[in-house]
């Protein structure tokens, strides 16, 4: 049986501090109505001053490392688009600070995106032989590169860290990660991005408040790409593996839009009710956003060993992934169902 990469550890974390729609729409011009109704999210939790996403990483990390029952993996990736510093990579921190220190250990940035990515490469890494165990994470503390004045990337984005222990075993365990499908088109960068702070702008000189500092987003034209890529990389990692439609339990999706995950639905013929949903209580995480729905629908009983689901990711780059596995019997430590009591406290 061909070697493969087996989920078999779980966590999730996000900060404490919750921002409802009430309280954005006391500080912007918007309303809990109007977010509700054109996001479907509730509210998202945003970090406190000082904190940082290998804080949100290390979190997520212990808590997937103690659901694996191991305290050692050979490899550490992390998917981020807001590391600590722009140099060095953050993983390298987060393993140490986990008591990896020695391991293999880098950044994936594929924005939204990253998680499936950083899942793709952790798997490739472990099938051929590079690594016998890996911890995935995707951790974003995205509030920090909002503009406090834009409406409507406040009301869509919060911060948040999730992960997940890979091993090797074979295709055919419950856990094994069965194909991928990975995709991208820089034609469309514009649409998802924050200008300044790279080489571009340093190379062109000139202070950063001629350049936005801030992340921007196009988002009509988001909104139409994250449909069609997510629709589309779907049907090909399900006809990649051999599944059609009407055998998917779940389809795990990156948390965007309640609209987009219906969109999403309708075009591939899956109920509503299949998409996992937890946006209303976390809305957008971005790299976060894929292990934090597995986590709370795991957390929840609604993953049954067994059943067949689909992970779908879309994000700036444009990039999009889609990854298929049956779900693994996998513990979750009591403090995951603390966690997610927390998340789904009501405004
Ligand atoms: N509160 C109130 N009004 C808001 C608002 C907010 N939080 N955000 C935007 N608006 C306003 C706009 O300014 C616009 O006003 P105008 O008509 O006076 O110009 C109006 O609402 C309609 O904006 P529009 O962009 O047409 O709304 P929409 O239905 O497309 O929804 C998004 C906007 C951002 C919610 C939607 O486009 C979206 O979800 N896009 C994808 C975003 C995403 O998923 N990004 C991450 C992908 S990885």
């Amino acid at each position: 049986m061909t070697r493969s990469a087996v989920v078999c550890g779980l966590g999730a974390y996000v900060p404490p501090r919750v921002v409802t729609n009430a309280s954005l729409a006391e500080v912007l011009d918007t309303s809990d109505e109007w977010i509700r109704s054109r996001t479907g999210i509730r509210q998202r939790h945003v970090v406190d001053p000082g904190v940082a996403t290998s804080d949100l990483a290390v979190d997520a990390g212990r808590r997937a490392l103690a659901s694996a029952g191991t305290d050692q993996v050979d490899l550490v990736v992390l998917a981020t688009s807001t590391p600590d510093h722009p140099c060095p990579a953050t993983a390298p921190e987060v393993a140490d600070r986990l008591g990896l220190a020695g391991v293999a250990a880098f950044d994936v940035g594929a924005v939204c995106t990253g998680f499936v990515y950083a899942l793709a490469t952790a798997a490739g890494l472990i099938a051929i032989g590079v690594a016998e165990r890996a911890l995935v994470v995707g951790a974003d503390a995205f509030s920090t590169i909002l503009d406090p004045a834009d409406r409507t990337t406040r009301a869509i984005f919060g911060d948040g860290a999730g992960a997940v222990v890979l091993r090797a075993g074979s295709a055919d365990e419950p856990g094994a990660l069965l194909g991928f499908d990975l995709g991208s088109d820089g034609q469309h960068a514009d649409l998802i991005t924050v200008p300044a702070g790279g080489s571009r702008q340093r190379s062109a000189g000139g202070s950063v408040d001629e350049w936005a500092q801030y992340f921007t987003m196009q988002g009509k034209a988001v909104f139409f790409n994250a449909v069609l890529r997510m629709s589309e990389s779907t049907a090909t990692v399900l006809r990649d593996v051999g599944w059609t439609p009407d055998e998917v339990d779940w389809l795990v999706a990156h948390q965007a839009n309640v609209r987009i995950l219906h969109a999403v639905a309708d075009q591939l013929g899956l109920d509503r009710g299949q998409v996992v949903l937890n946006l209303d209580r976390v809305g957008n995480t971005v790299a976060a956003s894929i292990p934090l729905a597995l986590h709370d629908a795991a957390a929840a009983g609604d993953l049954v060993p067994g059943q067949r689901i689909v992970l779908t990711g879309f994000g700036g780059g444009l990039t999009w992934g889609s990854a298929a596995l049956r779900w693994p019997a996998v513990r979750l430590e009591p403090a995951h169902h603390a966690n997610l009591t927390h998340l789904t406290t009501k405004d």
